[in-house]
């Protein structure tokens, strides 16, 4: 673990031990992967301002996000099949970033249920819903939220309709994944991942399993989800949404100023300009290019936070500087869960502090709360 550096060397390691079906829907983009790229590249575009001879003493990275206490604004993305990356991938998840002082979000799509993560934190975490057709099925899922006394509630609204990976449909990923020779010895060499597995109950979506009409297994619960996600979704379903949820909303999804206008009248708590990582609109911008415009437009309506391409402390300290009051990772903890379970996303988050630490330093502040546009060239 001592010579795993950065988060690239937390991929790298999630590569040798992850089978590469699992692996490669981590690291995956839609069709061309151009926005998946983009999010990453347009970081370094990015240039801060090195300052000296200022006070760099006694540095804080303590926020807030939806008003909670951060121990740095950088919360774990919702991300589907967390628990395929490493056996209960969601509940070693929540565990670390519970520890680390920064907030979980599990996605609908999980491995673990709502209510196996609740089981092993103490801490109120997020629940991220995906609105499905099936609107009891939706329902319920908001009430065992609340049972479950999640925090707040992530509405990702980007998918109403599911873009394509090609990495996927080539390496035969399918709820139960294919089990072709080739993908059987790729498992077979993976043993701490093939152990882990065999050592877990928890290896099917359980948020939806068991819970959903009709899907009582793997097999029928594929049909489901490609039939589930509902492209008819509206503003009004936002609505009825936030009544029935009661509690912190934050609205997911978000890249165009037009639609992060129309979000700041729904009286949600928060957006996240976000193209899911690059797996939804392939061509559409990064959410770093897109970030000042929206805060100028809604900035002071609403609360503004961000995810997409996050790879380093210093590119959360450009988002924060952008505007962006809190910001999220995906692959960074997945890679870390995928290289050594908990231990790794602690890893993840470790890295990232420390570069953001060391980052706001050299620029001269010592608070994260004070930073802005002034700290960047352009
Ligand atoms: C995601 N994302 C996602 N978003 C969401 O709202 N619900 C989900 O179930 C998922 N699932 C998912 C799986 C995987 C493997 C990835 C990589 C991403 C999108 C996620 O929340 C977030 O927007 C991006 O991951 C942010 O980009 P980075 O940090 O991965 O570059």
């Amino acid at each position: 673990m001592s010579m795993l550096l950065t988060i690239d060397d937390l991929k790298q390691q999630a590569r040798r031990r992850v089978p590469k079906m699992f692996f490669d829907y981590a690291d995956s983009g839609a069709w061309t992967e151009s926005t998946y790229r983009a999010n990453e590249e347009d970081f370094g575009k990015i240039k801060l301002r090195q300052r000296v001879l200022v006070d760099m003493d006694n540095r804080s990275l303590a926020s807030t996000m939806i008003g909670e206490d951060v121990s740095m604004p950088v919360a774990l993305a919702p991300t589907g099949s967390t628990g395929m990356q490493h056996a209960d991938g969601e509940m070693l998840a929540a565990q670390a970033a519970e520890e680390f002082g920064v907030p979980f979000t599990l996605s609908t799509m999980s491995i673990c249920s709502i209510e196996d993560v609740a089981s092993v934190t103490k801490k109120p975490f997020w629940f991220q819903l995906y609105v499905m057709r099936d609107k009891d099925f939706v329902l319920n899922l908001i009430d065992r939220a609340k049972a479950a006394k999640c925090s707040a509630l992530v509405l990702t609204l980007d998918l109403q309709i599911l873009a394509q990976r090609h990495k996927d449909v080539r390496n035969g990923l399918s709820a139960p994944p294919k089990l072709t020779l080739p993908n059987l010895i790729d498992m077979a060499i993976r043993p701490g991942w093939c152990f882990g597995m065999l050592g877990t109950k928890r290896r099917t979506f359980r948020n939806i399993v068991g819970h959903a009409k009709g899907v009582g297994d793997l097999a029928s619960l594929s049909s489901w989800t490609n039939e589930q996600f509902d492209p008819r979704l509206s503003w009004d379903d936002v609505e009825w949404i936030r009544q029935r949820w009661g509690g912190k909303l934050i609205l997911k999804g978000i890249l165009d100023k037009e639609d992060a206008a129309l979000a700041a009248k729904t009286g949600a708590d928060a957006i996240i300009i976000s193209n899911h990582g690059g797996r939804q609109l392939d061509g559409a911008p990064s959410s770093i290019a897109v970030l000042e415009q929206i805060v100028d437009t809604v900035g002071d309506k609403i609360e503004v936070h961000m995810d997409g391409g996050i790879r380093s402390g210093q590119d959360v300290l450009k988002a924060l500087c952008l505007g962006a009051k809190g910001t999220y990772i995906g692959r960074p903890f997945l890679y870390g869960l995928g290289a050594a379970g908990k231990k790794g996303v602690t890893l993840a988050l470790e890295i990232i502090r420390k570069e953001l630490d060391l980052t706001l330093a050299l620029c001269g502040k010592r608070d994260i709360k004070d930073v802005g546009k002034d700290m960047l060239y352009r």
